[in-house]
């Protein structure tokens, strides 16, 4: 048996409860003063507030003191591009000429160029790439991410993906969740024959990556440009068959009908949001599908942000938020500065954003049940941050203000 205790909490704050928040509920937080969280074999024992220790506790192997500091459970990351040969920072002076995403897509460069470099990288070089990927964010107080594939394309690159991401979440203290995304860019072999790539993708990809485990989730890129309404319906359909959990980008650059198809499919979640009509908020909403929201993604493309207020205000959409660290649209993998831009940007409260990165995402990835909140039964995922209240780390900016990663019981 191994224990830990970490004493002197000044505050602990966390949502409560395994399911996605939404409304009001989305905004309440448990805040306990002078905490103690008492931890066996890497889950949850006891947690005690006003000084008072878990009885027992005084013997725990490994003793922290916070020092009057905050905790809260380890940041769910629920949205990231993570494994992919090469950047993209050549193309920074184009865009600052004006081109815009989709007009470097269409001139064969963006996702194009990913996938090229992915392709020739080695299966050990994209797993050490990722292993420092998975450092960084740990240091930054993740405890649990989504990792998509999506630069392979062809089956073979898509496969040496998934093995990187599933053999990483065996060796890495953090919990992978692993998402299947073959169709995430149409390459110039398959323009006009994007019907053919999605029965490709339906007929030979799902079922291999099914029968051998490969990702609990499918996602697909609804956009302009790239898969269109039908296509996608098509897709996540045959996978929702086949028992996969179903993810899509939706409305990031164009409204074309994606996050309305969220809704009517049932998908965990939608990504993006960005240009979402209420025809499409209103379906989420029916569907019970999380918005999945990436702020820094707007902030690196320069585009506007997703409507988070009227999302919780109005439609009781359960509201997560995610990185998308990819090498094109979002480089940064730092979930602080997400809780940065959700409190400038959305307008969301404190309260709020910690729901929009432990729960909720922890709900949009399938883990609701284990990370998220800090209960008795739970992971003992979370962190202890240079911080006397959430308020602050929302406010404080481009510093790393996490002191201590706890994963499983373990300090990272
Ligand atoms: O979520 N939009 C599609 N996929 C990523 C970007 C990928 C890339 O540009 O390499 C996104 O923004
Ligand atoms: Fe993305």
């Amino acid at each position: 048996m191994s224990t830990l205790l970490i004493k002197n909490i000044g505050r602990l704050q966390t949502a409560t409860g395994s399911h996605p928040h939404k409304g009001k509920e989305q905004g309440e937080n448990l805040k306990l003063d002078n905490a103690a969280v008492y931890c066996v074999d890497g889950r949850i024992k006891e947690i005690t507030s006003g000084g008072k220790l878990p009885a027992g506790s005084e013997n725990a192997d490994t003793i922290i003191d916070a020092e009057g500091k905050l905790v809260t459970p380890g940041l769910v990351e629920g949205h990231t591009h993570l494994v992919f040969g090469g950047y993209r920072h050549n193309e920074i002076p184009l865009k600052l000429k004006g081109a815009g995403y989709l007009d470097i897509l269409r001139a064969g460069g963006g996702i194009n160029d990913t996938v090229k470099k992915t392709r020739e990288a080695t299966e050990a070089e994209l797993y050490a790439k990722c292993e420092g990927f998975l450092d960084e964010m740990m240091s930054l107080g993740v405890t649990t991410a989504e990792a998509k594939s999506g630069y392979g394309i062809d089956m073979d690159t898509e496969l040496k993906l998934l093995r990187v991401l599933n053999k990483l979440n065996e060796d890495h203290p953090m919990d992978l969740v692993t998402t299947f995304m073959p169709a995430h860019v149409v390459l110039a072999d398959w323009k006009g024959k994007e019907d053919e790539y999605i029965e490709l993708c339906i007929k030979e990809m799902f079922p291999y990556v099914k029968e051998h485990g490969l990702a609990e989730f499918v996602d697909i890129f609804t956009e302009d440009s790239v898969f269109n309404y039908e296509q996608s319906k098509r897709y996540l359909q045959a996978a929702k068959d086949m028992g996969f959990g179903l993810k899509i980008h939706a409305d990031e650059i164009e409204a074309i009908g994606g996050s309305k198809l969220a809704g009517e499919i049932g998908a965990t979640s939608a990504e993006h949001l960005i240009v979402i009509n209420e025809e499409g908020m209103a379906s989420m909403a029916k569907g019970g599908t999380i918005a999945m929201l990436l702020p820094a993604t707007s902030f690196y493309l320069g585009a506007t942000f997703a409507p988070a207020r009227r999302m919780i205000d109005e439609f009781e959409i359960p509201v997560a938020m995610a990185t998308d660290f990819n090498p094109g649209s979002c480089p940064s993998l730092n979930m602080q500065f997400v809780i940065n831009l959700g409190y400038l940007k959305y307008r969301m409260t404190p309260e709020e954003i910690l729901t929009a990165v432990t729960i909720n995402p922890a709900c949009g990835i399938g883990r609701g049940d284990e990370v998220g909140t800090l209960e008795v039964g739970k992971k003992a995922d979370m962190v202890i941050w240079d911080a006397d209240s959430f308020e602050f780390l929302c406010y404080r900016m481009g510093s790393n203000l996490a002191i201590e990663t706890i994963k499983g019981g373990e300090i990272f």
